[in-house]
C-alpha cells in the first residue's frame, strides 16, 4: 500500500525542508517497522537524505499543509516543530503520529532512474493525536495537491478538468482549511501554466 505522508528532511546548514512523499508500506502496517520511499532525484528530500540518510515521516490529516508542502509554500517559521529523538531531524507538532527513520538500503531506481528507491527503518515514533477520518474533501486535496505537482508531465487542460471535478467534493464536505487548499494548488497550476506557455513560446521564438 503507499501511506500518503509529509516527509520532514534537514539539508547540511540544518534548515528543514517539508515534502509530502507516498512511502509504499506493508499492507495496513501502522508500526511502519520498514517502508520504501521513492523520492525522485529532483527533489530536496532526496538531496537532503543522499546528505544524511535520516528523516521524519508524519501520517497527518492536514491538507492545507499538505497542499502548501506540494508545492513549495511552507512557511516553516509559522510551524511549531520540535528536535527528534532518535534522528537528526525535525518532528511536525501538527501531524497525528511520527516515525523517526533512516535509511537502511537502497534498492535502486525507477521511472528511468529518476526516482530512487530507499528503504527507510523506523528507529524511533511518537503520537500527537487521533486521526479526523474519512473525508471527501481532503482525499481531493491529495489528489488536486498530487496533480498539482505533475504540471508539465500532465496536459494542464486534463489537470484543470481534474480539478474542477475534485472541487465538488471539497465545496460540498470540506471546512475552510480544505477549501483553501483547492484555492491555493488552482492559483498554483494557472501560475504554473503561465510559466510554461512563456517558456514554450520563448523556445519556439528562438528555434
Ligand atoms: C500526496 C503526494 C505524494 C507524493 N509522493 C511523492 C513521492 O513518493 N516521491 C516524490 O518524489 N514526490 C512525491 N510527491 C511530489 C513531491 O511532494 C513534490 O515534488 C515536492 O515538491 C517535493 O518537495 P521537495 O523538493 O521539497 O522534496 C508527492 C506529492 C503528493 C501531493
Amino acid at each position: 500500500m503507499i501511506l500518503e505522508g509529509l516527509v520532514t528532511t534537514l539539508a547540511r546548514d540544518g534548515a528543514m525542508n517539508v515534502a509530502p512523499m507516498g512511502p509504499e508500506v506493508e499492507d495496513d502496517d501502522t508500526a511502519l517497522g520498514r517502508f520504501r520511499l521513492r523520492p525522485f532525484k529532483a527533489t530536496t528530500t532526496y538531496r537532503n537524505l543522499m546528505d544524511h540518510p535520516e528523516g521524519v515521516l508524519h501520517v497527518t490529516d492536514d491538507a492545507l499543509l499538505l497542499a502548501r508542502a506540494a508545492i513549495g509554500a511552507v512557511d516553516a517559521s509559522g510551524l511549531s516543530v520540535r528536535a527528534a529523538s532518535a534522528v537528526r531531524g525535525a518532528v511536525l507538532a501538527s501531524c497525528c503520529r511520527y516515525h523517526e527513520f533512516r535509511i537502511v538500503g537502497n534498492e535502486g531506481e525507477d521511472r528511468g532512474g529518476l526516482r530512487a528507491v530507499l528503504v527507510g527503518e523506523t528507529v524511533a515514533s511518537g503520537r500527537f493525536r487521533d486521526f479526523f477520518g474519512f473525508n471527501r474533501a481532503k482525499h481531493a486535496v491529495v489528489e488536486a495537491a498530487i496533480l498539482a505537482t505533475r504540471v508539465g508531465i500532465v496536459p494542464i487542460g486534463e489537470i484543470r478538468d481534474e480539478l474542477k471535478r475534485l472541487s465538488v467534493p471539497v465545496d460540498k464536505t470540506g471546512g475552510a482549511a480544505e477549501r483553501a487548499a483547492l484555492e491555493l494548488l488552482k492559483g498554483h497550476v494557472e501560475r504554473a501554466a503561465v510559466g510554461l506557455e512563456r517558456g514554450l513560446r520563448t523556445e519556439g521564438a528562438s528555434s
